[in-house]
């Protein structure tokens, strides 16, 4: 009896390791779908080519080349405009199941006219699309990726709040052209990026440096915009074709430095990413009510008459609430908060500083070769448990996350980060987030904005020396594949 009794002690503790390592199979449910991500002016190059006009990106390039890491830019960046095929066969190599990539604005309306279609770009997106849906690969297209045509700049650009007619205009023109073939739509990427670091700032073409007014005007156009082109395709397109709509924010997470910091990182997660979200996702709508307050507190203390954050008009409210079939996120790092103090060497509180908050990552923090890109995945398992209950469990589409470095095709650092966040994004999975797809940020390596070719986020290696452009798959590449065959992180 012994005998029995350890054999079934054997078989019970044998049958614990059994379940506990099931429990730990890191599968991908049936449906979620995998792809990568590009945007225009990073790779495309053809700046001039077959009728296309000049972008803000152009204009500031070749205005001031150094402004630029490298004092280089994207006239030929990865000559995709002439290379799309070999991107394609990149694809099937892969084994993607969609690809991300936006339009150029100027390439399909150099002149801005409506009606003044450039054939010639439109038939470079047609035959990027047929070519990928030759091997099964979905298109998702996004709208806006940056890359504002010269001539709305200088009308004022996102600061205008005419762009939303002009906007409307090429959304409906996009629609038109590809939506028989394209069922994945987003309108604008990291609207943040574009109105911040836009107008508020200068890190980021047209560099306008309007803290806290020019930011904020055209987060409101920005948002109306969006939804307009939601609305378009709502009321004239998605019955015949049945796609998606829906809009890219940049979500980095941001966590308290100590207890005491709780709210400070809650507002500084409201100003960055809820900005966009709340509008959109809330049941209210709107601006989320601390950004309402704290500016508007700001504003009086200064002296206006008004708040700086301009508001929406009741119409407006609710044509922006509920603008999106699915909600896109660009995650790739994590900052801790505190209050401003006398640690910060710049000077503050600067006059438009509404939050009087910092972000800042340790030292020890491991990173990419992109200052901001710290590794961190629970961050990204928080930011999507948060987005979870902030906004009804939303269905969210990973449209970007990855590493940078200097080069090189031993990128076991980007593999690691790569299993790190996939890891993350499952355990929000398990839990009951709606995560619907991911797209590694990037296909290949391509001009980084500010940072130029000095900072490399491809799966693939891009070989600038080479007129060919050649491209070659790092170790990542081989690892991402493999991920996706087996739709598991298992190895
Ligand atoms: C987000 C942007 O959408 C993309 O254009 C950029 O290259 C990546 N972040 C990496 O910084």
């Amino acid at each position: 009896s012994l005998l029995i009794f350890s054999s079934l002690c054997i078989l019970l503790v044998e049958s614990k390791t059994i379940i506990e390592a099931k429990q730990s199979v890191r599968k991908f449910p049936d449906g979620f779908i995998f792809g990568a991500a590009t945007a225009s002016y990073q790779i495309e190059g053809g700046w001039d080519a077959d009728g296309k006009t000049e972008n803000i990106w152009d204009h500031m390039t070749h205005k001031e080349p150094c402004l630029i890491a490298d004092c280089s830019n994207g006239d030929v960046a990865d000559d995709s405009y002439n290379l799309y095929k070999r991107d394609v066969e990149m694809m099937r190599e892969l084994g993607l199941q969609f690809y991300r990539f936006s339009l150029s604005w100027n390439r399909i309306l150099p002149t801005s006219f409506p009606d003044k279609i450039n054939e010639a770009g439109v038939q470079y997106y047609n035959n990027l699309i047929n070519e990928m849906l030759k091997y099964n690969i979905e298109p998702m297209i996004t709208l806006y990726h940056w890359d504002l045509p010269q001539k709305l700049q200088d009308m004022g650009g996102w600061a205008n709040p005419h762009i939303v007619d002009w906007f409307a205009d090429y959304a409906r023109v996009a629609f038109e052209n590809f939506g028989d073939r394209v069922k994945y739509w987003i309108t604008m990427n990291e609207p943040r990026e574009v109105c911040y670091q836009g107008y508020g700032d200068v890190t980021k073409a047209p560099r306008l440096n309007m803290k806290g007014i020019g930011e904020y005007m055209c987060a409101k156009n920005l948002l109306v915009a969006h939804a307009k082109a939601y609305d378009i395709y709502d009321k004239e397109f998605r019955e015949k074709w049945g796609g998606t709509v829906g809009i890219t924010l940049s979500a980095t997470w941001h966590e308290p430095e100590g207890d005491m910091d709780a709210d400070l990182a809650e507002t500084i997660n409201q100003f960055e990413w809820g900005q966009y979200a709340h509008p959109i996702f809330s049941e209210t709508g709107d601006f989320p009510p601390i950004m309402k307050e704290m500016i508007a507190a700001k504003s009086a203390e200064q002296g206006f008459y008004r708040s700086r954050l301009p508001e929406f008009t009741p119409e407006e409210l609710e044509l922006v609430r509920g603008s999106s079939d699915f909600l896109g996120i660009n995650h790739y790092s994590t900052f801790l908060v505190r209050k401003i103090d006398e640690r910060d060497s710049f000077e503050v509180p600067s006059y438009w500083d509404d939050m009087e908050i910092v972000g800042y990552q340790p030292e020890e923090w491991e990173g990419g070769a992109s200052s901001w890109l710290k590794v961190v995945p629970s961050g990204f398992y928080k930011l999507l448990h948060r987005l979870r209950e902030l906004y009804d469990n939303p269905p969210i589409m990973i449209t970007e996350n990855g590493f940078s470095t200097r080069g090189g095709l031993e990128d076991d650092n980007r593999v690691s980060y790569y299993r790190l966040y996939l890891d993350a994004m499952l355990d929000a999975m398990d839990e009951g987030c709606d995560v619907i797809g991911y797209a590694a940020w990037s296909l290949m390596d391509n001009f980084e904005w500010m940072q130029g070719y000095t900072e490399r986020f491809g799966l693939y290696e891009v070989d600038y020396s080479s007129p060919e452009r050649t491209r070659t798959p790092r170790k990542a590449a081989f690892v991402y594949k493999e991920i996706l065959r087996s739709r598991s992180l298992d190895p």
